[in-house]
């Protein structure tokens, strides 16, 4: 049974669109946010991503869902599975056979703010698992969280690092309005990349083959089409820097050259000076004891950190405190 639930239509994204783009790029310096990257386009480039040699944390994070996934599902005893920024949700596959193993598990939620990748999604869960009641939820999580469904038991897993695309502000309100719409002992399950070598991180976010590149340039399609707006996007280079005093990746666009670009439906021309950027994503990196001190901070008790053996990624288990 599968069944799909919108909260964001085409209105509302052209509109929180529209704002961004106007704000973030009369901002100096310019940024763009990074939900803004994953239309379906976007989404089979991100999934390309994920199958890079360089882009590690995919693998290193199925690697310990693999392992650690019937622990989990005797641990939490779930009978909703939530997740955010689900994507594909295909490492979630791992989870949804430990607790149907169990015999405890009812529903999947999956909440993605970019519907083809949903919908995609939804649809083969859906002939894969026949017998389970599938809703996907077109949502942004740092909005919607208040939308989904009530349940008891329920686990929301939050994979792929994505966390570490907030800012440390974003995360905390983020962390706060999900304890918030969970009920005490609920649970969090939650997959971070790890603070480790330079030389390890910056090759994920800038691979040989040019995919990130592609990747990060899709945000400059994305405002073309909806916004009518006459950027070049290969005139744009992708960076990719370290930052040691933030722990995190940000990613920019660079212009190669000195150029002018209008955004029709805005009515706004920008000059880009060359070698000037815009800011359109950081990746955090993390360690146990500045994770484990946010969730703290959040409501949240970590009652397991599982990792794998070079330590890359983890995969934390949290429960949400009584209020
Ligand atoms: N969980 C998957 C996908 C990670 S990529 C994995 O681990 O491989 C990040 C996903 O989060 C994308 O599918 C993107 O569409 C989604 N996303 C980004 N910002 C979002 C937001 N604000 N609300 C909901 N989903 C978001
Ligand atoms: N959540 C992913 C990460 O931080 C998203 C991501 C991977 C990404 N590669 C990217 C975002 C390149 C922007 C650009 O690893």
């Amino acid at each position: 049974m599968t069944s799909l639930e919108k909260h964001l239509d085409e209105r509302d994204l052209a509109r929180s669109l529209r704002a961004d783009v106007r704000e973030g790029l009369s901002a100096t310096p310019r940024r763009l946010p990074p939900k803004w990257f994953y239309d379906a386009r976007g989404s089979r480039l991100f999934e390309d991503i994920t199958r890079l040699p360089e882009y590690y944390p995919t693998r290193t994070e199925r690697a310990i869902l693999t392992e650690h996934a019937p622990e989990i599902a005797r641990l939490t005893e779930a009978k909703t599975l939530v997740e955010l920024g689900s994507g594909s949700s295909e490492k979630t596959r791992l989870l949804l056979d430990a607790m149907l193993g169990r015999g405890t598990l009812g529903s999947f939620v999956p909440l993605d703010v970019s519907e083809s990748a949903l919908v995609e999604a939804v649809d083969a869960l859906g002939l894969a698992y026949p017998g389970l009641s599938i809703t996907g939820v077109v949502g942004d999580m740092t909005r919607h969280l208040r939308h989904l469904p009530d349940g008891d038991n329920r686990v929301v897993a939050f994979l792929g690092g994505t966390i570490g695309n907030l800012v440390p502000a974003e995360r905390a309100a983020f962390l706060g309005e999900l304890r918030a719409a969970l009920h005490p002992g609920e649970w969090l399950l939650l997959g971070a990349d790890l603070v480790k070598d330079p030389g390890t991180l910056v090759p994920a976010y800038d691979d040989a083959a040019g995919v990130t590149a592609e990747f990060n340039r899709n945000v400059l399609h994305v405002i073309n089409r909806e916004l009518r707006a006459d950027f070049d996007p290969l005139a744009f280079e992708h960076v990719a820097v370290w930052d040691p005093e933030r722990e995190w990746i940000e990613m920019r666009l660079r212009s190669v050259r000195a150029q002018a670009v209008r955004i029709n439906d805005l009515d706004l021309d920008l000059e880009f000076a060359e070698g000037e950027e815009i800011r359109t994503e950081i990746s955090a990196k993390f360690r146990r004891a500045g994770l484990a001190a946010e969730l703290a901070a959040s409501g949240f008790a970590l009652r397991h950190w599982w990792s794998d053996p070079r330590d890359w990624f983890s995969l934390t288990l949290a429960q949400a405190d009584p209020i």
